[in-house]
C-alpha cells in the first residue's frame, strides 16, 4: 500500500456533463457552497458577464465572455477532496470537452427534468459509457413543470443505453416540489425553505408517519405510495459492482436553483464513487497507489498574450505524489525536467501548488515541449500511457492562406495549433490538389485559428465550409491503405488522409455513413481514431 494512503483514497475526480442550460453551473456552484469553498451561489461564474474575470487568459475569452477551456476546480466535503472537472458547452463546446473526459473517474450527468436526454448529453455520455466510467443521474429542476418520473428513467434506459436504478424520488414537482424520498431509508427529506443562495433546510420523516397527509397533500401522498410501490416492484436492483462499471446509473432529483436535493444527492454519490481509477500503460496497469509519481497530459491551452507564447499544460496524476521540487521524467521528451509554476484551480483562485496526489489535476507551464497524451513519471521509469484518442470533428472549413507566398508559415502554424489538439487536419490528395481541410468538434476553433494564425504567425486565412458532418476512420481487413477507385461513394462522401497519413471518409449525413457502409464491406468504420 502506498505511503499516501490516506491523501489518495479520500480523492474524487469527475467531470460534470449535460446539455447546455441543463444548470451544470448551478449544480458545480452548489457543490461548492456546501464543500465550503465558497460562500454564496453566485460567486464563482453565477452570472455569465463575471465569468471573464475568473479566466482572464485568453483575448478571445475576453471579447466573448465566454470560456473556451475547461478548468477544474477542488475543494473539500465531509473528509472528501473533490476534484470537479468543467466540460465547457455552448459554442465553446471542442475536442477538450472530449479530453477532458479522459481525466476523470465519473461523471455526473446533469439531466433537464423537463426536457430529458438532448443532444451534446448524449455525445458526452458516449465518450464517458466508452471508459465504463461510473455514470450518475442528476434530474434537475424539479421545482419547475417536469415530465413523468417514470418516463424520464425509461428515456434514459433507452437512449443511453445504460440501467438506471432511482436512489431517491420526486415528491411533486413544479411549485408542489415537497421533496425527495430516500429509497434506502424509506425516509421524506421535506425541504423546507428555498435555499437559494445558501444550504436548504430540511426535515426527515418517515414514510408510515401519521403527518405526511398533512405535510405533502393527500394528493401527493397517495402518489408517492403509489409510486414506491412501482418502483419497488419494477425497479433495476441496486448494484454498486454495475454502478463502478458504468452499467447502472443512479438517479437522484432535485433543484440545483433551490438547493433542493443537492446535499443528498452529493453525499451519495460521493460514497458510490470510486477513489482515483488505474490507467494502462501498454500492458501495464498503473495503480494510484503507486508511491511513485506519473502523471499524463489531457490539454494544453495556449496563452493568447503575443508577448510570450507560453501555454499551459494540464494533466492527470495517476500515481503518488507530486512534489514542485523534484524533477520528473518526460517519456516523450525523453529527458528530465522540473514542472514549472504547477497551479490548481480552488474555487476562484488559481494557487501555486508545491504537491498534489494521484488523482489531481495540474496545470504547469508548458515552454512548447508537451503533446496532448504525454507521460510524465518518477526518473528511471519509461512506461507510456495510453494515447488519447482523437474525436470525431463535426464541422469542416477548407483553409488556405489568402497571401499564397505564406503557405509555409500557414502550415507550421496551423500544424502546431493542431498538434495542441485544438484542430485537426486533413488532406485531400485524391483530388489532384493540394487541398487543406480543417475540422473541429466545436466551430469555435475555426475563430481560435483564425485568430492565432493572424497573431502568432501573420497569416490571413480565407475558409469555405465544407457540408459535411461525419467522419469516419477507415480500416481494412489486411491494414493496406485503399484506393479510391475500389471504393463506392456518393456525392456527399469524401475520401481524405490525416496527416498521420490515416485514411478517412467525411460524410454529408448519417444516412451516408450507413449507405457506405452497406455497400463498401471491406471497410471498418471507428468515429475515435485507430491508435498508433
Ligand atoms: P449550464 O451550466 O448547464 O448551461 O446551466 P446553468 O447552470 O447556467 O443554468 C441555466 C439556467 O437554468 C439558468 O438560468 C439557471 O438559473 C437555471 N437553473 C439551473 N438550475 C435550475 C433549477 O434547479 N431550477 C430552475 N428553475 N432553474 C434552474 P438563466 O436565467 O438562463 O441564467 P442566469 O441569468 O440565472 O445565470
Amino acid at each position: 500500500m502506498s505511503k499516501y494512503e490516506n491523501e489518495i483514497n479520500r480523492r474524487r475526480t469527475f467531470a460534470i456533463i449535460s446539455h447546455p442550460d441543463a444548470g451544470k453551473t448551478t449544480l458545480t456552484e452548489k457543490f461548492l457552497l456546501y464543500g465550503g469553498a465558497i460562500a454564496q451561489a453566485g460567486q464563482v461564474k453565477g452570472k455569465k458577464n463575471t465569468r471573464a474575470a475568473t479566466s482572464d487568459w485568453m483575448e478571445i475569452e475576453k471579447q466573448r465572455g465566454i470560456s473556451v477551456t475547461s478548468s477544474v476546480m477542488q475543494f473539500q466535503y465531509e473528509g472528501y477532496c473533490v476534484n470537479i472537472l468543467d466540460t465547457p458547452g455552448h459554442q465553446d463546446f471542442s475536442e477538450d470537452t472530449y479530453r477532458t473526459l479522459m481525466a476523470a473517474d465519473s461523471a455526473v450527468m446533469v439531466i433537464d427534468a423537463a426536457k430529458g436526454v438532448e443532444a451534446q448529453t448524449r455525445k458526452l455520455f458516449k465518450v464517458c459509457a466508452m471508459r465504463d466510467i461510473p455514470i450518475f443521474t442528476f434530474i434537475n429542476k424539479m421545482d419547475r413543470e417536469a415530465r413523468d418520473p417514470f418516463e424520464l428513467c425509461e428515456e434514459l434506459e433507452k437512449e443511453l443505453g445504460i440501467e438506471t436504478c432511482p436512489m431517491n424520488w420526486p415528491i411533486g414537482c413544479g411549485k408542489e416540489f415537497k421533496g425527495v424520498y430516500d429509497r434506502e431509508k424509506r425516509e421524506i427529506i421535506h425541504f423546507t425553505s428555498n435555499g437559494g443562495a445558501k444550504a436548504a433546510t430540511a426535515t426527515e420523516v418517515s414514510l408510515g408517519d401519521p403527518n405526511l397527509d398533512e405535510l405533502l397533500g393527500q394528493r401527493l401522498h397517495s402518489q408517492l405510495t403509489d409510486d414506491v410501490e412501482l418502483l419497488d416492484g419494477a425497479s433495476a436492483e441496486f448494484d454498486l459492482e454495475k454502478v463502478r462499471h458504468g452499467k447502472l446509473s443512479p438517479v437522484f432529483f432535485g433543484s440545483a436553483l433551490t438547493n433542493f436535493g443537492v446535499e443528498p444527492f452529493l453525499e451519495g454519490f460521493l460514497k458510490m464513487t470510486t477513489p482515483p481509477l488505474p490507467r494502462m500503460a501498454g500492458e501495464k496497469l498503473v495503480d494510484s497507489m503507486d508511491d511513485d509519481f506519473s502523471a499524463f497530459v489531457f490539454k494544453i491551452q495556449a496563452n493568447m498574450n503575443k508577448a510570450h507564447r507560453d501555454r499551459i499544460a494540464f494533466m492527470r496524476v495517476v500515481s503518488g505524489r507530486f512534489d514542485a521540487d523534484r524533477e520528473v521524467y518526460h517519456v516523450q521528451g525523453k529527458r528530465k525536467l522540473k514542472l514549472s509554476r504547477p497551479q490548481q484551480l480552488m474555487a476562484a483562485e488559481r494557487e501555486i501548488i508545491e504537491e498534489a496526489y494521484a488523482g489531481d489535476i495540474i496545470g504547469v507551464f508548458d515552454p512548447g515541449v508537451f503533446s496532448i497524451g504525454d507521460t510524465l513519471c518518477a526518473p528511471g521509469k519509461k512506461f507510456k500511457f495510453d494515447p488519447i484518442p482523437t474525436f470525431a470533428p463535426e464541422h469542416f472549413c477548407r483553409v488556405r492562406p489568402l497571401d499564397t507566398m505564406k503557405r509555409k508559415q500557414f502550415l507550421k502554424g496551423a500544424e502546431q495549433i493542431a498538434q495542441e489538439g485544438a484542430i485537426q487536419m486533413f488532406k485531400a490528395p485524391y483530388t489532384g490538389m493540394e487541398e487543406i481541410i480543417v475540422g473541429v468538434v466545436g466551430t469555435l476553433q475555426f475563430d481560435v485559428l483564425e485568430y492565432r494564425l493572424k497573431g502568432e504567425y501573420g497569416v490571413d486565412i480565407f475558409m469555405e465550409g465544407l457540408p459535411y458532418e461525419y467522419l469516419r476512420w477507415i480500416t481494412t481487413a489486411d491494414g493496406e491503405p485503399v484506393k479510391e477507385e475500389d471504393l463506392i461513394l456518393g456525392t456527399d462522401t469524401k475520401l481524405v488522409e490525416d496527416f498521420k497519413g490515416r485514411q478517412l471518409l467525411l460524410f454529408g449525413s448519417q444516412w451516408a455513413v450507413n449507405w457506405t457502409g452497406e455497400r463498401n464491406k471491406q471497410l471498418t468504420f471507428s468515429e475515435f481514431s485507430a491508435p498508433e
